[in-house]
């Protein structure tokens, strides 16, 4: 039966991985899903929830064009990491499936809970995501050259320690470097350190690095 509710895919953030960082919202707009689309590991976050579980991973073409079919009979919701408006899918499926067929649900970021975590606040910084791209190097070297806080994402190619070297190499030298790792999951970790001890930080996992001027 088509329902009237069905036309638009749900882009629901997941928050950085603890599923107590999940709002009810979100919980509620899953838990009525037909169709979940996401990364394996939040898939995994949902594992009593009643929907078909389609992977979202390398496949986002085939992916987009499965999506604009269900969504006139299936209620698909589209999972994220963090917020859906920071450095995610969003950007795409908004561009592809159109804005008006999209309902965006919040979360809370990964860069949120790294300003938390260290005790700043994050509306007088600057943001750039190094997650897939080797080209933005000139780009991060202008942001912290210019900005007092810059919060970068990063992934196992962008290091702290690849970062760090990058800014040295440009003559950067003054500044704190705090790595934030696998927030919110069982193996947190956040420290702080200045740029030459920082090529010697070693990572595993989902990291946020933030820049300070000292
Ligand atoms: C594709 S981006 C998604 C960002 C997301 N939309 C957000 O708002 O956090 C993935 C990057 O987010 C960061 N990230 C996500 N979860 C994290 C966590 N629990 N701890 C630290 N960094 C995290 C990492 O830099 C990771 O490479």
């Amino acid at each position: 039966m088509v329902r009237d509710y069905k036309n638009k895919v749900v882009i629901v953030g997941c928050g950085p991985g603890l599923k107590a960082y999940i709002s009810p919202k979100a919980l509620y707009n899953i838990n009525k899903a037909d169709i979940l689309v996401g990364s394996r590991r939040l898939l995994k976050l949902f594992p009593d929830i009643d929907a078909k579980k389609m992977i979202l991973e390398k496949n986002y073409k085939i992916m987009v064009e499965r999506i604009s079919a269900w969504r006139s009979t299936k209620q698909v919701v589209v999972l994220v990491s963090g917020d859906p408006c920071f450095f995610s899918y969003t950007k795409m499926l908004t561009k592809d499936i159109g804005r008006e067929s999209c309902l965006i649900i919040p979360g809370i970021s990964s860069m949120q809970l790294a300003f938390a975590a260290i005790g700043e606040c994050w509306d007088d910084a600057c943001f750039m995501s190094l997650h897939g791209r080797d080209t933005e190097y000139a780009e991060l070297v202008k942001k912290v050259r210019e900005q007092g806080k810059v919060g970068i994402l990063t992934d196992h190619k962008n290091t702290p320690a690849i970062i760090a070297r990058r800014l040295l190499e440009n003559g950067i030298r003054e500044r704190r470097m705090f790595v934030c790792e696998n927030l919110s999951l069982p193996d947190e970790r956040v420290h702080e350190a200045d740029l030459v001890s920082a090529l010697n930080i070693k990572t595993n996992g989902l990291v946020v690095v933030i820049i300070t001027k000292k």
